[in-house]
């Protein structure tokens, strides 16, 4: 028999996302980003990325359908983004969505974001284990979850008291004059250079830290400690050596991600990390957490790069799991809530 073919929208951020899988094979994957419109800024500008999702919106859904040979009368059920988010963002794509399961009179499940870079990872590796730790990191989000029950169940581990680790990686790319978005070009650059040459600070990592703040990340004092090493450099009329700042920024961020990740592993009795969002295509947090992940008995699970980023695919991955689940749908009522928590998977 045939799984249910369902259609999921993304819109949470910057990418204008519609995928379609049938149960957990991946059909169509479109994506339309604005990110090139947000650049001179150096960060998402909100009202763009509402204005291009509105305009990319129609298109990218008929990309997805072409792409996968289906027609929309075929689609089973829609799920969509409702949060967290951007507000404006999470309109377009919800306000879509209705329009698309009242027109079409398919179920529609209005589910978390994060919930989704995790689920996604079934797509291509297959059944999560009865539990795991997520850990999430993109331009928006940093983000440590403990994945229970087949992902009914997910709880907040810890997150990121300041910026998101990949606003810090776009931040001090910006310092060092790197175009925007930055983290790829660190990741670049940084293997050129001396992860070692300079000790910058790891975040929320003193014993005192770690008893307050043990699962929780903070990057601003990082970003600040290498917009003033920078500073001094250059008062002091030295040379500036902008891979050895980069390698070792990125082994500052990714030395504390990797390490809170495994312990929250061992700790929560979970035998296997998924890393999630941009900031999972960086080499070294790949090279890093599967040398510790080994060194810890702990399978390590990461999407490719394509599924990493925000996308439609992983809330259709989402969706398509909830309905064989049984979940009811959403009521059509439904908000979306920018901060909606991951504990909510599904809206009522
Ligand atoms: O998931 P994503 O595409 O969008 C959201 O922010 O939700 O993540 C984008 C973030 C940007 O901050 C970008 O600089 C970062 O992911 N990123 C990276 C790399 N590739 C993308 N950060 C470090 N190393 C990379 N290779
Ligand atoms: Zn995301």
């Amino acid at each position: 028999m045939n799984e249910p073919l369902v259609l999921g929208i993304e819109t949470s951020c910057d990418e204008t996302g519609v995928g379609i899988v049938r149960g957990t094979t991946l059909l169509a994957d479109a994506i339309a980003s604005s990110v090139e419109e947000h650049a001179r800024f150096g960060g998402v500008v909100p009202e763009v990325a509402s204005r291009a999702h509105l305009e990319a919106m129609v298109p990218t859904i008929e990309r997805a359908c072409a792409q996968a040979g289906v027609l929309l009368a075929d689609i089973d059920g829609i799920a969509v983004t409702a949060g967290p988010g951007l507000s404006g963002a999470l309109l377009v794509g919800t306000a879509s969505a209705k329009a698309l399961a009242l027109g079409l009179r398919v179920p529609l499940f209005a589910v978390n974001h994060l919930a989704g870079h995790v689920v996604v990872d079934e797509l291509e590796h297959g059944p999560l284990p009865p539990a795991a730790v997520g850990l999430l990191v993109s331009g928006g989000h940093s983000s440590l979850l403990l994945v229970h029950d087949d992902a009914q169940d997910i709880t907040l581990l810890g997150a990121t008291l300041d910026d998101a680790a990949g606003e810090a990686f776009d931040k001090v790319a910006r310092l060092l004059g790197l175009p925007f978005p930055g983290g790829p070009w660190i990741d670049r650059s940084a293997r050129e250079g001396d992860a070692a040459a300079i000790a910058f600070p790891r975040g929320l990592s003193a014993s005192h830290d770690m008893t307050e703040h043990r699962y929780d990340f903070s990057f601003s004092g990082l970003k600040t400690a290498v917009a003033r090493w920078v500073k001094a450099q250059q008062a002091a009329g030295s040379a500036i050596s902008v891979p050895d700042v980069a390698a070792s920024f990125q082994e500052a961020v990714v030395d504390v991600l990797t390490r809170k990740a495994v312990l929250a592993c061992t700790e929560q009795g979970a035998d296997h990390l998924v890393i999630g969002g941009g900031v999972a295509a960086n080499s070294r947090l790949r090279a890093l957490a599967s040398q510790r992940c080994e060194a810890a008995g702990i399978t390590l699970r990461i999407p490719s790069p394509a599924l990493c980023t925000d996308n439609g695919a992983m809330i259709a991955a989402l969706g398509a799991k909830l309905m064989r689940q049984g979940a009811a749908p959403s009521a059509l009522g439904f908000p979306t809530l920018s901060v909606l928590p991951v504990s909510t998977v599904l809206m009522k």
